[in-house]
Protein backbone atom coordinates (compact mmCIF):
# COMPACT_ATOMS: atom_id res chain seq x y z
CA UNK A 1 0.00 0.00 0.00
CA UNK A 2 1.68 3.30 -0.70
CA UNK A 3 0.51 6.31 1.68
CA UNK A 4 1.08 9.66 0.13
CA UNK A 5 0.15 13.36 1.28
CA UNK A 6 -2.21 15.41 -1.17
CA UNK A 7 -2.71 19.11 -1.12
CA UNK A 8 -5.74 18.89 -2.61
CA UNK A 9 -9.38 19.22 -1.51
CA UNK A 10 -11.89 16.51 -0.23
CA UNK A 11 -14.13 17.70 -3.13
CA UNK A 12 -12.29 17.07 -5.61
CA UNK A 13 -10.06 13.97 -4.35
CA UNK A 14 -10.70 11.14 -6.97
CA UNK A 15 -10.87 7.56 -5.07
CA UNK A 16 -13.21 5.05 -4.13
CA UNK A 17 -13.77 5.94 -0.42
CA UNK A 18 -13.27 9.29 1.06
CA UNK A 19 -12.68 8.75 4.63
CA UNK A 20 -14.13 11.46 7.04
CA UNK A 21 -13.54 11.56 10.72
CA UNK A 22 -16.52 12.64 12.82
CA UNK A 23 -16.27 13.95 16.63
CA UNK A 24 -19.71 12.94 18.70
CA UNK A 25 -22.57 15.09 17.61
CA UNK A 26 -21.03 17.10 15.42
CA UNK A 27 -23.16 17.26 11.93
CA UNK A 28 -21.01 20.58 10.52
CA UNK A 29 -17.36 19.65 10.54
CA UNK A 30 -17.87 19.17 6.47
CA UNK A 31 -20.05 21.39 5.67
CA UNK A 32 -17.44 23.07 3.03
CA UNK A 33 -17.46 19.83 1.00
CA UNK A 34 -21.06 21.24 -0.02
CA UNK A 35 -24.44 21.52 0.48
CA UNK A 36 -25.54 17.45 -1.05
CA UNK A 37 -22.90 16.48 1.45
CA UNK A 38 -24.04 18.29 4.24
CA UNK A 39 -27.60 17.57 4.13
CA UNK A 40 -27.14 13.60 3.43
CA UNK A 41 -24.71 13.93 6.35
CA UNK A 42 -27.05 15.69 8.76
CA UNK A 43 -29.94 12.89 7.68
CA UNK A 44 -27.55 10.00 8.61
CA UNK A 45 -27.19 11.62 11.99
CA UNK A 46 -30.32 11.20 12.70
CA UNK A 47 -30.20 7.88 12.97
CA UNK A 48 -27.48 5.47 11.60
CA UNK A 49 -24.28 7.29 12.74
CA UNK A 50 -23.14 9.81 15.43
CA UNK A 51 -19.88 10.28 15.79
CA UNK A 52 -19.57 7.71 18.45
CA UNK A 53 -16.38 6.61 19.00
CA UNK A 54 -14.91 3.27 16.74
CA UNK A 55 -18.38 3.20 14.95
CA UNK A 56 -17.77 3.16 10.92
CA UNK A 57 -20.61 3.96 8.38
CA UNK A 58 -19.57 3.75 4.72
CA UNK A 59 -22.40 5.25 2.16
CA UNK A 60 -22.11 5.93 -1.20
CA UNK A 61 -20.74 9.82 -2.17
CA UNK A 62 -23.59 12.31 -3.08
CA UNK A 63 -23.28 13.86 -6.71
CA UNK A 64 -20.62 16.98 -6.84
CA UNK A 65 -17.98 14.87 -5.29
CA UNK A 66 -15.06 12.97 -7.08
CA UNK A 67 -14.85 9.87 -4.07
CA UNK A 68 -17.19 7.04 -4.94
CA UNK A 69 -18.38 6.79 -1.58
CA UNK A 70 -18.22 8.08 2.12
CA UNK A 71 -16.48 6.49 5.10
CA UNK A 72 -18.02 8.15 8.22
CA UNK A 73 -15.63 7.45 11.38
CA UNK A 74 -16.54 8.17 14.76
CA UNK A 75 -14.10 9.53 17.33
CA UNK A 76 -16.05 10.05 20.29
CA UNK A 77 -16.49 12.75 22.72
CA UNK A 78 -14.25 15.93 22.37
CA UNK A 79 -13.54 15.83 25.64
CA UNK A 80 -11.80 12.27 26.03
CA UNK A 81 -10.05 12.10 22.72
CA UNK A 82 -6.28 10.90 22.65
CA UNK A 83 -3.62 9.76 20.43
CA UNK A 84 -4.92 5.75 21.34
CA UNK A 85 -8.75 6.73 20.71
CA UNK A 86 -7.30 8.38 17.12
CA UNK A 87 -5.39 4.85 16.35
CA UNK A 88 -8.46 2.72 17.16
CA UNK A 89 -10.55 4.65 15.19
CA UNK A 90 -8.56 4.02 12.56
CA UNK A 91 -8.03 0.26 13.18
CA UNK A 92 -12.04 0.06 13.22
CA UNK A 93 -11.96 2.08 9.66
CA UNK A 94 -9.54 -0.50 8.14
CA UNK A 95 -11.73 -3.32 9.35
CA UNK A 96 -14.68 -1.85 7.92
CA UNK A 97 -12.77 -1.27 4.58
CA UNK A 98 -10.39 -4.34 4.51
CA UNK A 99 -12.74 -6.81 2.22
CA UNK A 100 -15.04 -4.06 0.42
CA UNK A 101 -12.68 -3.78 -2.43
CA UNK A 102 -11.65 -0.84 -2.59
CA UNK A 103 -8.26 0.34 -3.68
CA UNK A 104 -7.92 3.95 -3.50
CA UNK A 105 -8.98 5.43 -0.33
CA UNK A 106 -8.39 9.22 1.05
CA UNK A 107 -8.24 10.80 4.47
CA UNK A 108 -9.61 14.07 5.59
CA UNK A 109 -7.29 15.06 8.47
CA UNK A 110 -8.51 18.50 9.06
CA UNK A 111 -10.41 17.41 11.99
CA UNK A 112 -8.19 15.74 13.43
CA UNK A 113 -4.71 18.19 12.89
CA UNK A 114 -8.16 20.78 14.67
CA UNK A 115 -7.67 18.28 17.72
CA UNK A 116 -4.08 18.36 18.25
CA UNK A 117 -4.04 15.03 16.70
CA UNK A 118 -1.31 13.72 14.39
CA UNK A 119 -3.40 12.34 11.13
CA UNK A 120 -0.36 9.57 11.75
CA UNK A 121 -2.06 8.11 14.84
CA UNK A 122 -4.77 6.87 12.68
CA UNK A 123 -2.89 5.64 9.92
CA UNK A 124 -0.94 3.61 12.53
CA UNK A 125 -4.26 2.34 13.90
CA UNK A 126 -5.63 1.80 10.23
CA UNK A 127 -2.47 -0.44 8.93
CA UNK A 128 -2.40 -2.51 12.19
CA UNK A 129 -5.93 -3.23 11.79
CA UNK A 130 -4.96 -4.07 8.13
CA UNK A 131 -3.48 -6.99 9.41
CA UNK A 132 -4.14 -10.48 8.07
CA UNK A 133 -2.23 -13.96 8.57
CA UNK A 134 -3.26 -16.02 5.50
CA UNK A 135 0.04 -17.62 4.79
CA UNK A 136 -1.63 -20.85 4.48
CA UNK A 137 -4.92 -20.39 3.53
CA UNK A 138 -5.21 -21.85 -0.17
CA UNK A 139 -8.14 -19.20 -1.00
CA UNK A 140 -6.08 -15.55 -0.43
CA UNK A 141 -7.74 -12.33 -0.37
CA UNK A 142 -7.23 -10.44 -3.19
CA UNK A 143 -8.89 -7.71 -2.68
CA UNK A 144 -5.66 -5.26 -1.40
CA UNK A 145 -5.84 -1.68 -0.98
CA UNK A 146 -3.09 0.28 -3.08
CA UNK A 147 -3.28 3.32 -2.27
CA UNK A 148 -4.02 5.76 0.72
CA UNK A 149 -3.64 9.39 0.47
CA UNK A 150 -3.52 12.09 3.48
CA UNK A 151 -5.69 15.14 2.19
CA UNK A 152 -3.34 18.16 4.20
CA UNK A 153 -1.97 21.22 2.61
CA UNK A 154 1.04 21.31 5.51
CA UNK A 155 3.24 17.82 4.84
CA UNK A 156 6.30 18.87 6.91
CA UNK A 157 5.99 17.08 9.90
CA UNK A 158 3.79 14.43 8.61
CA UNK A 159 5.87 12.87 6.50
CA UNK A 160 8.40 12.07 9.07
CA UNK A 161 5.44 11.07 11.49
CA UNK A 162 4.34 8.82 8.54
CA UNK A 163 7.23 7.25 7.78
CA UNK A 164 7.62 6.30 11.68
CA UNK A 165 4.64 4.59 11.69
CA UNK A 166 4.81 2.67 8.61
CA UNK A 167 8.48 1.65 9.79
CA UNK A 168 6.70 0.43 13.07
CA UNK A 169 3.54 -1.35 11.46
CA UNK A 170 5.72 -3.15 9.06
CA UNK A 171 7.65 -4.54 12.31
CA UNK A 172 4.72 -4.79 14.44
CA UNK A 173 3.60 -7.15 11.10
CA UNK A 174 6.52 -9.02 10.72
CA UNK A 175 6.75 -10.18 14.54
CA UNK A 176 2.73 -11.01 13.82
CA UNK A 177 3.77 -13.73 11.21
CA UNK A 178 6.79 -15.44 13.17
CA UNK A 179 3.98 -15.89 15.55
CA UNK A 180 1.30 -16.95 13.73
CA UNK A 181 3.55 -19.36 12.10
CA UNK A 182 2.82 -22.97 13.17
CA UNK A 183 5.93 -24.72 14.82
CA UNK A 184 6.51 -27.36 12.64
CA UNK A 185 7.41 -24.57 10.33
CA UNK A 186 8.89 -22.31 12.84
CA UNK A 187 11.31 -24.21 14.24
CA UNK A 188 14.45 -22.65 16.36
CA UNK A 189 16.61 -23.62 12.95
CA UNK A 190 13.78 -21.84 11.15
CA UNK A 191 14.06 -18.60 13.72
CA UNK A 192 17.96 -18.71 13.06
CA UNK A 193 17.75 -18.55 9.29
CA UNK A 194 15.02 -15.46 10.05
CA UNK A 195 18.21 -13.83 12.02
CA UNK A 196 20.64 -14.69 9.86
CA UNK A 197 18.50 -13.11 6.56
CA UNK A 198 18.73 -9.64 8.63
CA UNK A 199 22.76 -9.42 8.62
CA UNK A 200 23.87 -6.14 7.53
CA UNK A 201 27.44 -4.60 7.83
CA UNK A 202 25.94 -2.84 10.80
CA UNK A 203 24.25 -6.19 11.96
CA UNK A 204 26.19 -9.15 12.74
CA UNK A 205 24.38 -12.36 13.99
CA UNK A 206 25.75 -15.49 15.62
CA UNK A 207 24.45 -18.74 16.13
CA UNK A 208 25.36 -20.88 18.97
CA UNK A 209 24.41 -24.83 18.33
CA UNK A 210 23.94 -28.10 21.04
CA UNK A 211 27.53 -27.84 21.07
CA UNK A 212 29.05 -24.05 21.76
CA UNK A 213 26.08 -24.10 24.25
CA UNK A 214 27.79 -26.92 25.99
CA UNK A 215 31.14 -26.02 25.91
CA UNK A 216 29.80 -21.96 27.63
CA UNK A 217 28.68 -24.40 30.19
CA UNK A 218 24.34 -23.69 29.49
CA UNK A 219 23.00 -26.24 31.35
CA UNK A 220 19.88 -24.38 31.75
CA UNK A 221 19.16 -23.96 28.29
CA UNK A 222 20.57 -27.29 27.18
CA UNK A 223 17.89 -28.76 29.58
CA UNK A 224 15.06 -27.94 27.86
CA UNK A 225 16.36 -28.57 24.49
CA UNK A 226 17.05 -32.07 25.25
CA UNK A 227 13.47 -33.44 24.77
CA UNK A 228 13.30 -32.43 21.43
CA UNK A 229 15.00 -33.71 18.05
CA UNK A 230 14.85 -30.30 16.58
CA UNK A 231 18.45 -28.51 17.60
CA UNK A 232 18.44 -25.52 19.32
CA UNK A 233 19.68 -22.53 18.12
CA UNK A 234 20.72 -19.44 20.71
CA UNK A 235 20.86 -16.66 18.51
CA UNK A 236 22.71 -13.40 18.71
CA UNK A 237 21.98 -9.96 17.11
CA UNK A 238 24.61 -7.11 17.30
CA UNK A 239 23.46 -3.63 15.78
CA UNK A 240 26.27 -1.28 15.94
CA UNK A 241 24.86 2.30 15.33
CA UNK A 242 26.35 3.97 17.97
CA UNK A 243 29.55 3.58 20.80
CA UNK A 244 29.17 2.84 24.12
CA UNK A 245 27.63 0.02 26.55
CA UNK A 246 24.92 -1.77 24.94
CA UNK A 247 21.44 -2.11 25.98
CA UNK A 248 20.39 -6.19 25.71
CA UNK A 249 16.95 -6.89 25.19
CA UNK A 250 16.60 -10.62 25.16
CA UNK A 251 13.52 -12.27 24.00
CA UNK A 252 11.89 -16.02 25.46
CA UNK A 253 11.95 -18.44 21.91
CA UNK A 254 10.67 -21.54 22.77
CA UNK A 255 9.04 -22.46 19.81
CA UNK A 256 6.18 -24.79 20.84
CA UNK A 257 6.23 -25.56 24.26
CA UNK A 258 4.42 -28.62 25.35
CA UNK A 259 5.61 -28.75 28.79
CA UNK A 260 7.96 -31.60 28.49
CA UNK A 261 7.64 -34.26 30.72
CA UNK A 262 5.37 -32.34 33.13
CA UNK A 263 2.89 -31.88 29.97
CA UNK A 264 0.44 -29.68 29.52
CA UNK A 265 -3.14 -30.56 29.13
CA UNK A 266 -4.39 -30.89 25.89
CA UNK A 267 -6.91 -28.06 25.63
CA UNK A 268 -5.28 -25.21 23.98
CA UNK A 269 -2.10 -26.87 23.80
CA UNK A 270 -1.71 -25.67 20.17
CA UNK A 271 -1.69 -21.94 21.52
CA UNK A 272 1.63 -22.94 22.61
CA UNK A 273 3.07 -21.69 18.90
CA UNK A 274 3.22 -18.33 20.56
CA UNK A 275 5.73 -18.99 23.25
CA UNK A 276 8.42 -17.15 21.20
CA UNK A 277 6.88 -14.37 20.87
CA UNK A 278 9.18 -12.48 22.91
CA UNK A 279 12.36 -13.85 20.94
CA UNK A 280 9.72 -12.54 17.43
CA UNK A 281 9.64 -9.23 18.86
CA UNK A 282 13.35 -8.92 19.70
CA UNK A 283 14.06 -10.08 16.11
CA UNK A 284 11.65 -7.51 14.87
CA UNK A 285 13.21 -4.53 16.53
CA UNK A 286 16.72 -5.45 15.71
CA UNK A 287 14.80 -5.45 11.97
CA UNK A 288 13.97 -2.14 11.71
CA UNK A 289 16.33 -0.30 14.08
CA UNK A 290 19.02 -1.62 11.88
CA UNK A 291 16.94 -0.50 8.67
CA UNK A 292 16.24 2.66 9.81
CA UNK A 293 19.88 3.09 11.64
CA UNK A 294 18.51 4.60 14.51
CA UNK A 295 21.93 5.92 16.83
CA UNK A 296 22.35 3.41 19.11
CA UNK A 297 24.02 0.11 20.59
CA UNK A 298 21.78 -2.71 20.98
CA UNK A 299 22.10 -6.49 21.05
CA UNK A 300 19.37 -9.35 20.70
CA UNK A 301 19.01 -12.56 22.28
CA UNK A 302 16.98 -15.50 21.40
CA UNK A 303 17.48 -18.51 23.07
CA UNK A 304 15.86 -20.44 20.80
CA UNK A 305 14.28 -24.38 21.53
CA UNK A 306 11.49 -26.14 21.70
CA UNK A 307 10.34 -27.88 24.89
CA UNK A 308 9.35 -31.51 24.42
CA UNK A 309 9.19 -34.66 26.24
CA UNK A 310 11.31 -37.07 23.80
CA UNK A 311 13.14 -39.88 25.28
CA UNK A 312 16.05 -37.99 26.71
CA UNK A 313 14.01 -35.16 28.15
CA UNK A 314 14.97 -33.36 31.57
CA UNK A 315 12.65 -34.93 34.33
CA UNK A 316 11.80 -33.28 36.92
CA UNK A 317 14.10 -33.55 39.93
CA UNK A 318 17.34 -33.50 37.40
CA UNK A 319 19.77 -30.37 38.33
CA UNK A 320 21.69 -28.67 36.03
CA UNK A 321 24.56 -25.98 36.18
CA UNK A 322 23.64 -22.55 34.24
CA UNK A 323 26.17 -20.22 32.79
CA UNK A 324 26.90 -18.29 35.84
CA UNK A 325 27.39 -21.30 37.81
CA UNK A 326 24.67 -21.65 40.14
CA UNK A 327 22.66 -25.05 40.08
CA UNK A 328 18.87 -25.39 39.53
CA UNK A 329 16.72 -28.05 40.90
CA UNK A 330 14.13 -28.37 38.09
CA UNK A 331 11.06 -29.26 39.87
CA UNK A 332 8.63 -28.47 36.85
CA UNK A 333 9.82 -28.78 33.59
CA UNK A 334 6.95 -26.63 32.22
CA UNK A 335 8.35 -23.65 33.52
CA UNK A 336 11.14 -23.36 31.35
CA UNK A 337 11.04 -19.73 30.20
CA UNK A 338 12.82 -18.92 33.29
CA UNK A 339 15.31 -21.80 32.54
CA UNK A 340 16.58 -20.58 28.77
CA UNK A 341 16.32 -17.23 30.36
CA UNK A 342 18.53 -17.73 33.03
CA UNK A 343 21.69 -18.71 30.50
CA UNK A 344 20.65 -15.81 28.39
CA UNK A 345 20.39 -13.14 31.24
CA UNK A 346 24.38 -15.24 32.60
CA UNK A 347 25.54 -15.19 28.43
CA UNK A 348 24.55 -11.10 28.36
CA UNK A 349 26.86 -10.58 31.11
CA UNK A 350 29.80 -10.49 28.37
CA UNK A 351 28.60 -7.56 26.93
CA UNK A 352 28.73 -5.39 30.07
CA UNK A 353 25.54 -3.55 28.94
CA UNK A 354 24.34 -0.68 30.46
CA UNK A 355 20.61 -2.57 30.97
CA UNK A 356 19.23 -5.34 29.92
CA UNK A 357 15.00 -5.83 28.94
CA UNK A 358 14.07 -9.55 28.23
CA UNK A 359 10.61 -9.89 26.82
CA UNK A 360 8.73 -13.43 27.62
CA UNK A 361 5.55 -15.41 27.88
CA UNK A 362 6.52 -16.53 30.99
CA UNK A 363 3.71 -17.46 33.14
CA UNK A 364 0.30 -18.58 33.31
CA UNK A 365 -0.25 -16.35 36.34
CA UNK A 366 0.65 -13.21 34.58
CA UNK A 367 -2.80 -13.51 32.09
CA UNK A 368 -5.07 -14.50 35.29
CA UNK A 369 -3.43 -10.99 36.75
CA UNK A 370 -3.71 -8.80 34.53
CA UNK A 371 -5.66 -10.80 31.09
CA UNK A 372 -4.59 -8.95 28.22
CA UNK A 373 -4.70 -5.55 28.95
CA UNK A 374 -1.54 -4.58 30.50
CA UNK A 375 2.43 -6.29 30.22
CA UNK A 376 3.32 -7.12 34.13
CA UNK A 377 6.92 -5.81 34.62
CA UNK A 378 9.64 -6.41 37.34
CA UNK A 379 12.80 -5.28 37.63
CA UNK A 380 16.32 -4.45 40.29
CA UNK A 381 16.27 -0.37 38.64
CA UNK A 382 13.49 2.14 39.28
CA UNK A 383 14.17 4.63 36.80
CA UNK A 384 14.40 2.03 34.02
CA UNK A 385 10.98 0.89 34.81
CA UNK A 386 9.97 4.44 34.71
CA UNK A 387 10.98 4.44 31.15
CA UNK A 388 8.93 1.66 29.92
CA UNK A 389 5.95 2.58 31.99
CA UNK A 390 5.86 6.13 30.10
CA UNK A 391 6.65 4.41 26.87
CA UNK A 392 3.68 1.85 27.45
CA UNK A 393 1.39 5.16 28.21
CA UNK A 394 2.37 6.35 24.73
CA UNK A 395 1.95 3.80 23.20
CA UNK A 396 -0.96 1.83 24.80
CA UNK A 397 1.04 -1.35 25.67
CA UNK A 398 0.94 -0.78 28.83
CA UNK A 399 3.12 -2.05 31.23
CA UNK A 400 2.12 -2.45 35.09
CA UNK A 401 4.81 -3.09 37.88
CA UNK A 402 4.85 -5.84 40.34
CA UNK A 403 6.80 -6.35 43.44
CA UNK A 404 10.25 -8.05 43.76
CA UNK A 405 10.31 -8.41 47.42
CA UNK A 406 13.53 -10.25 48.03
CA UNK A 407 11.12 -12.71 50.51
CA UNK A 408 9.95 -13.89 47.06
CA UNK A 409 13.46 -15.99 47.64
CA UNK A 410 12.16 -18.42 49.93
CA UNK A 411 9.51 -19.37 47.54
CA UNK A 412 12.44 -20.87 45.28
CA UNK A 413 14.46 -22.75 48.11
CA UNK A 414 15.60 -26.46 47.30
CA UNK A 415 16.76 -29.01 49.42
CA UNK A 416 19.36 -30.21 46.41
CA UNK A 417 20.18 -27.14 44.59
CA UNK A 418 21.09 -23.24 44.33
CA UNK A 419 17.96 -22.20 43.30
CA UNK A 420 14.85 -24.67 41.98
CA UNK A 421 12.72 -23.72 38.93
CA UNK A 422 9.25 -23.13 40.27
CA UNK A 423 7.97 -22.90 43.78
CA UNK A 424 4.25 -23.85 43.58
CA UNK A 425 1.29 -21.60 42.13
CA UNK A 426 1.20 -19.11 45.18
CA UNK A 427 2.85 -15.93 43.72
CA UNK A 428 4.09 -17.38 40.83
CA UNK A 429 4.06 -14.62 38.53
CA UNK A 430 6.31 -12.33 40.72
CA UNK A 431 8.30 -15.83 42.11
CA UNK A 432 9.54 -16.48 38.23
CA UNK A 433 10.07 -12.94 38.31
CA UNK A 434 12.84 -13.52 41.15
CA UNK A 435 14.39 -16.17 39.55
CA UNK A 436 15.44 -14.52 36.23
CA UNK A 437 16.46 -11.83 38.86
CA UNK A 438 19.17 -14.26 40.34
CA UNK A 439 20.72 -14.54 36.85
CA UNK A 440 20.67 -11.01 35.88
CA UNK A 441 23.43 -9.99 38.33
CA UNK A 442 23.71 -6.28 38.83
CA UNK A 443 23.15 -5.00 35.60
CA UNK A 444 20.11 -2.47 35.62
CA UNK A 445 17.61 -5.17 34.03
CA UNK A 446 13.75 -5.43 33.77
CA UNK A 447 11.56 -8.16 33.00
CA UNK A 448 8.09 -8.10 30.58
CA UNK A 449 5.82 -10.35 31.24
CA UNK A 450 3.51 -10.54 28.22
CA UNK A 451 2.21 -13.63 28.70
CA UNK A 452 -1.33 -12.08 28.77
CA UNK A 453 -0.85 -10.29 25.62
CA UNK A 454 0.66 -11.79 23.05
CA UNK A 455 -2.18 -13.65 21.75
CA UNK A 456 -5.57 -12.40 21.83
CA UNK A 457 -8.61 -14.59 21.65
CA UNK A 458 -10.56 -12.04 21.01
CA UNK A 459 -9.47 -9.04 18.56
CA UNK A 460 -9.18 -5.25 19.56
CA UNK A 461 -9.27 -2.29 17.78
CA UNK A 462 -6.34 -2.77 15.91
CA UNK A 463 -5.09 -5.81 16.70
CA UNK A 464 -6.90 -9.45 15.06
CA UNK A 465 -7.00 -12.48 16.93
CA UNK A 466 -4.06 -14.23 17.40
CA UNK A 467 -0.53 -12.70 17.62
CA UNK A 468 -0.60 -9.37 18.43
CA UNK A 469 2.99 -8.08 18.03
CA UNK A 470 2.88 -6.51 21.72
CA UNK A 471 6.60 -5.35 22.92
CA UNK A 472 7.58 -3.86 19.24
CA UNK A 473 5.88 -0.86 19.66
CA UNK A 474 6.70 -0.19 23.46
CA UNK A 475 10.63 -1.16 22.79
CA UNK A 476 11.07 0.80 19.99
CA UNK A 477 9.19 4.12 21.47
CA UNK A 478 11.20 3.41 24.64
CA UNK A 479 14.69 2.86 22.26
CA UNK A 480 13.94 6.21 20.55
CA UNK A 481 13.45 8.21 23.93
CA UNK A 482 16.98 6.99 24.55
N1 LIG B 1 4.69 -20.59 28.14
C1 LIG B 1 4.10 -20.85 29.40
C2 LIG B 1 3.34 -19.65 29.93
C3 LIG B 1 2.05 -19.32 29.25
C4 LIG B 1 0.89 -19.92 29.67
C5 LIG B 1 2.02 -18.41 28.23
C6 LIG B 1 -0.30 -19.61 29.07
C7 LIG B 1 0.83 -18.10 27.63
C8 LIG B 1 -0.33 -18.69 28.04
C9 LIG B 1 5.16 -21.19 30.43
O1 LIG B 1 6.27 -21.84 29.95
C10 LIG B 1 4.49 -22.10 31.39
O2 LIG B 1 4.21 -23.20 31.03
N2 LIG B 1 4.22 -21.61 32.59
C11 LIG B 1 3.57 -22.39 33.58
C12 LIG B 1 4.60 -22.90 34.52
C13 LIG B 1 4.13 -23.76 35.62
C14 LIG B 1 3.11 -24.79 35.24
C15 LIG B 1 5.32 -24.46 36.21
C16 LIG B 1 2.55 -21.50 34.23
O3 LIG B 1 2.88 -20.35 34.55
O4 LIG B 1 1.40 -21.91 34.35
MN1 LIG C 1 6.01 -23.94 29.93
ZN1 LIG D 1 6.65 -21.56 27.97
Amino acid sequence: MHISIKNISEATCACDALILPFTEGKTDLYDSLGSSTAQLIRRVFRKEFNGKHKKVLCIPAPEGLKSERLVLVGLGKKNEISPERIRQAGGKTSDALRSAGMKKLALSTAVLSSLDISPAEFVEGFLLGLYSFDKYLSRKDKKKIDTFMLLSASSKNLKGELFWKETIASSVCFVRDLVNTPANDMTPTHLAQRALSLKKPSLSIKILDRSDAKKLGMGAYLAVARGSKEPPKFIILEYRGAKGAPLVIIGKSITFDSGGLSLKPPEGMERMKDDMAGGATVLGILKIVSEIRLPVRLIGILPATENLPGGSATRPGDVVRSVNGKTIEIINTDAEGRLVLADALGYAQRYKPMAIIDIATLTGACSIALGSEAIAMMGNNGRLMERLKKAGEETYERVWEMPLYHEYKDYLKSDVADIKNYGGRSGSLVASAYFLSEFAGKVPWVHLDIAGTAWLEKEKPYIPKGASGIGVRLLLNFIKAS
